[in-house]
């Protein structure tokens, strides 16, 4: 949009009551991001998801969705091990399967109410950003706001857990190596206990569940429609479960609340595993088998959907539920994009994503220049999936909390932190 139009549509919505000001604002901002996508082919092959997603709102209404599926099932005849290291993978995951209900303390308490278990640090949560909107929060409000972004975030982890256990399963039918097929079969039993974890705790614990966010609608939409598997495997094992795993190490680091501690560590080793798989997947596919064409199409692919990522995780839910009849909607996607908190979380969904995309070949100079100007190269030269263990990504990096009162101290100590 030209500066002159933005002006004068700013001062026409102006005028407007905010519900109507929301409405054109979300319209304006689907429009733009389509039209922000510099190549027309990657514009084309998002423009189907992004209408289901971001205009019609096929994530919020009714209680399903069906997604048609375009992917050819791969049958394999000869039955011969032909990816060692997908191999020892797959053996490895054998060996790490654990059970949702028996390995996990469900008979912990979860409440708002103790902060030597809270399950969010206050630092997490944009407080400043909603002062300055001239709203002041009463103790009990804060820690319901806590809580209720902790459920936010957590139904977008089981929304992508319904992702993955659909595309994990499109991507073991369509992938070519038998190996590789073995591998994808532990996948699909892991996402299945991922997606019934985080709807155990959102459901018993939380006791709250927000709708898919449309911007992860489309992305979730968009892979399982696409036919080509490379596609797939970008979007699912490399997109996704990369900012899954920079997003769940970030709150297992940060949560004292034990049984979400907990959960996610067991979460993020098979995570480690899948993001692995798609790195091992993608690697030789890319480098060796297909055009440059071909490469800068998928390169520029993934940069959008990173942008995506990134700059609209902007929790429009919550807002919906809290501040939506007191401040509009672009002045809290403004703050939103630009307070400190937010900025640090988004920016560490990424730390595990980059040094990926770098390894598989999808980090060009010219590509490079982009993330640079999106403030993303930070984590170019991190260890990629293949350099890091399970353990490795659980292992304690001395996160500090907000202090505790002495008094509760204790009883932290006692928990797991
Ligand atoms: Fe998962
Ligand atoms: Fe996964």
């Amino acid at each position: 949009m030209t500066t002159v139009v933005k002006t004068s549509v700013e001062s026409m919505l102006r005028g407007l009551p905010i519900k109507a000001q929301n409405r054109i604002h979300k319209t304006l901002d689907s429009v733009g991001l389509m039209l922000s996508v510099q190549n027309p082919k990657v514009a084309a092959s998002m423009a189907p998801s992004a209408v289901r997603g971001l205009i019609l709102g096929r994530g919020r209404h009714g209680d399903h969705v069906d997604m048609p599926a375009h992917h050819s099932a791969h049958f394999r005849l000869n039955y011969q091990s032909d990816f060692s290291e997908m191999y020892d993978l797959y053996r490895r995951a054998v060996s790490k399967q654990w059970d949702g209900e028996g390995d996990l303390p469900w008979e912990l308490d979860v409440t708002p109410d103790n902060p030597a278990t809270q399950i969010l640090p206050r630092s997490f949560v944009p407080f400043d950003e909603i002062e300055g909107f001239g709203i002041r929060l009463t103790a009990l409000e804060e820690r319901q706001l806590t809580w209720d972004i902790a459920a936010w975030l957590l139904s977008q982890f089981m929304h992508g857990e319904q992702g993955s256990l659909f595309a994990s399963a499109q991507v073991t039918e369509c992938v070519h190596w038998t190996d590789a097929k073995l591998y994808g079969a532990t996948q699909v039993m892991d996402e299945g206990r991922h997606l019934e974890v985080f709807l155990r705790y959102l459901d018993t614990k939380l006791e709250k569940i927000y709708t898919v966010n449309d911007n992860l609608f489309v992305l979730i939409d968009e892979l399982m429609t696409d036919g080509r598997w490379d596609f797939k495997f970008l979007g699912m094992q490399i997109m996704i479960e990369g900012l899954a795993l920079g997003a769940f190490t970030t709150i297992y680091q940060q949560t004292r609340e034990p049984l979400l501690k907990e959960l996610l560590k067991m979460v993020i080793q098979d995570e480690a595993r899948h993001v692995h798989y798609g790195v091992l997947a993608l690697r030789d596919h890319i480098t060796q088998n297909i055009s440059e064409k071909e490469r800068r199409e998928r390169e520029d692919w993934v940069y959008e959907v990173a942008l995506l990522m990134r700059n609209r995780f902007l929790m429009h839910e919550v807002y919906e539920e809290w501040f939506s009849h007191k401040v509009p909607l672009k002045v809290w996607d403004e703050q939103m994009m630009d307070s400190p908190s937010m900025v640090k979380f988004r920016n560490i969904m990424f730390e595990r994503l980059i040094p990926n995309l770098e390894y598989i070949g999808l980090m060009s100079d010219r590509i490079k220049g982009h993330y640079e100007k999106s403030g993303l190269t930070r984590y170019l030269g991190g260890r990629n999936a293949t350099q890091l263990t399970e353990d490795d990504l659980t292992a304690d990096t001395g996160y500090e909390h907000d202090e505790l009162p002495s008094e509760l101290a204790e009883v932290a100590a006692g928990s797991p932190s």
